[in-house]
């Protein structure tokens, strides 16, 4: 049985992450406070730095590019009045506008290479499915959409993340790691019509490929290929059916709204049908510094039986791995530009990245015998 171990990866020193920083891995979003949900714009408070200005700056190569994407906005919701530049990154920007007396979010595509225009028109499909086939977590209303620009409109929810970083380094409060796994075990429950999601990851294929750039080795690989082909056989067993799950696929705590009203579920660009536990992977993964949480994800993941743990264990494997990958290159990245230290930091960002990378690899050294055990009981 796998046995949560995470007791075993030593807790990093807490870090202040810089704020509003370009940088994907150190820096969440920019909390969404500036603006009621369905209510009247307000100014925005500049909080420490973190939210912006009520004011959209159109100048430079920048404004070219928002004007770009609000132009955009304006051909598929011409009522959209844009107030504030929520997030932005190399690959898209939210614009948190106004359409009559509602208040809405638009997301748009900067960057147009195939991958991002491949996930950027998942999301507007799964936002189209919810229309008709509403999910049992809540999810923003469809205001409009546009798959050949990559522009998506929709209504703003009220709420607060669930974390603003990706790997959050303190522990979330107790009760918001509750709401946010009762809200995935509930999508995880849900089956929508045939059809209408498809199998985002392959994983034959992406065990290959880390395989062959050396992030896995070869007793890993034959390992998790061991347990995949038992999954299989298991399937074919119930006829085909039974082994997928449909799952959120990028269950960052940032993906989260948390309100009184209930959980909000964001992000939806790889929603589809996965091997049972991929959303409990990614939570196990993003939760180092909650061991409690990390106990309670792994007793959920293995109480449907060791065919539900297998599928667990090759998601986590998965997951961990692409984390690793990522993390390296954000460290390179930062050896080679190390940026400014903020004052009253401690410890250096790419301190922390390389704090995290040590952590991400005890994990996956944990899952790796995990993998293993359960190779050992088939
Ligand atoms: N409809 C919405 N209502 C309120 N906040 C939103 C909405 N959509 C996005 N946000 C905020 O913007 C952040 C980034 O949005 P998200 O869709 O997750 O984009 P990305 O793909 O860049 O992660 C979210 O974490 C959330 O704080
Ligand atoms: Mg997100």
């Amino acid at each position: 049985m796998y046995a949560a171990p995470s007791s075993v990866s030593a807790p990093p020193p807490p870090y202040r992450p810089q704020a509003g920083g370009g940088r994907p891995y150190a820096a969440g979003a920019v909390p969404a406070g500036a603006l009621p949900a369905g209510g009247r714009p307000q100014r925005a408070m500049g909080g420490g730095g973190r939210t912006l200005s009520g004011r959209i700056d159109l100048s430079g190569p920048q404004g070219t590019q928002l004007r770009t994407a609000i132009a955009a906005v304006h051909r598929i919701c011409p009522e959209f009045h844009p107030v504030q530049v929520l997030r932005r990154s190399g690959r898209s920007v939210l614009i948190v506008g106004t359409t009559g007396r509602a208040t809405a979010v638009a997301k748009c595509l900067l960057d147009h290479s195939p991958a991002w225009t491949e996930r950027a028109r998942q999301e507007i499909a799964a936002y189209r499915a919810f229309v008709r086939h509403r999910p049992p977590v809540r999810v923003p209303r469809l205001v409009a959409a546009d798959p050949d620009n990559c522009t998506l409109v929709v209504e703003r929810m009220a709420g607060r993340p669930a974390a603003l970083q990706r790997h959050p380094v303190e522990a979330p409060p107790r009760a918001d790691i509750k709401t946010v796994l009762q809200a995935v075990c509930r999508v995880n429950q849900w089956r929508p019509p045939a059809g209408l999601f498809g199998v985002p990851l392959d994983y034959a294929g992406r065990l290959n490929r880390y395989h062959e750039l050396g992030l896995l080795t070869d007793r890993d690989t034959s390992d998790l290929q061991k347990l995949l082909h038992g999954l299989a056989h298991a399937a074919g067993r119930q006829g085909g059916q039974g082994q997928g799950q449909f799952c959120h696929g990028d269950a960052l705590l940032s993906n989260f709204l948390l309100s009184p009203a209930g959980p909000v579920l964001l992000d939806w660009d790889h929603a589809g049908w996965y091997l049972p536990g991929y959303d409990l992977a990614t939570l196990w993964t993003v939760l180092g510094e909650a061991p409690a949480a990390r106990r309670r994800i792994s007793r959920l993941a293995q109480a449907a039986g060791p065919a539900a743990r297998d599928a667990f264990l090759v998601n986590l494997m998965l997951v961990l791995t692409r984390e690793i990958r990522t993390c390296e290159t954000a460290v390179q990245r930062m050896m080679r530009d190390p940026g400014p230290v903020l004052p009253g930091a401690t410890g250096s960002p790419g301190e922390a990245q390389r704090l995290l990378l040590r952590r991400l690899h005890d994990d996956c050294g944990m899952a790796r015998r995990a993998v293993r055990a359960a190779v050992g009981t088939r």
